[in-house]
């Protein structure tokens, strides 16, 4: 900070970065097809209150390769959580998203752990080949994710409930409490399988169900 606990030198550190978003042309048409889709892939009303205010706070990723060989000394990752949110706020299941720095992998991670396809770019073929390998190996982490996902919905229902809180839906797949008829058809998908195609790594999902 340039002069510690003394005045007057220190100078203030820039501790934010700003996510910027774009979109080509008007908003999104649904079609049919798409509209069931679109409405489980919904996220839950104290998500959206968090997700959508123009601060978020989670702690940095750590930079050290991990499993990864590469030749450079910090990997530049993004923690988890935004590129998870990003994907959940603005694409449904099935879509595609592109990384074209991919860097570990961390948005194709998410995108893994979310239904969404994925593409993703990277000029060091040693970092390309270790984010591939490592995706085969990460189902549990990811569906351990999802299943804490929905436990922090099931706690936050229950403080509305003791708050005294009494309008609610119903979410069927979920069993659930929700807040607004938009989140009664939500279904979270649990990784099934992660495995090697042609050039691809395929992830097949199930629906979580609670109620097993
Ligand atoms: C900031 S890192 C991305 C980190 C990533 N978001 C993550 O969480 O791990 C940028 C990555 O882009 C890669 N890169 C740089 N120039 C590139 C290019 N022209 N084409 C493809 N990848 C490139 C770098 O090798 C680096 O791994």
């Amino acid at each position: 900070m340039g002069s510690g606990m003394l005045p007057s030198g220190a100078y203030v550190t820039y501790e934010h970065e700003y996510i910027l978003i774009f979109r080509k042309g008007g908003k999104r048409v649904f079609k049919n097809n798409e509209k069931a889709l679109r409405q489980e892939s919904a996220f839950f009303w104290e998500e959206r209150n968090q997700w959508f205010s123009d601060l978020w706070e989670f702690q940095g990723k750590s930079q050290k390769f991990k499993n990864i060989a590469s030749g450079r000394e910090r990997s530049a990752a993004y923690p988890f959580e935004l590129a998870y949110r990003l994907i959940n706020m603005y694409s449904m299941k099935g879509d595609t998203i592109l990384d074209p720095f991919v860097g570990t992998g961390t948005s194709m991670f998410a995108a893994m752990c979310t239904g969404r396809n994925s593409y993703g770019v990277e000029i060091d073929p040693l970092l390309a080949e270790t984010v591939t390998n490592n995706a085969l190996l990460l189902k549990e982490q990811l569906n351990d994710i999802v299943v804490k996902r929905f436990q922090r919905h099931t706690e936050f229902i229950e403080q509305q409930l003791e708050l005294g809180k009494d309008k609610w839906y119903e979410n069927d797949h979920l069993n659930t409490k929700v807040k607004t008829r938009q989140e009664t058809n939500i279904k979270l998908s649990i990784i099934n399988d992660i495995f090697h195609e042609d050039e691809f790594v395929t992830v097949t999902h199930e629906d979580l169900n609670p109620k097993e």
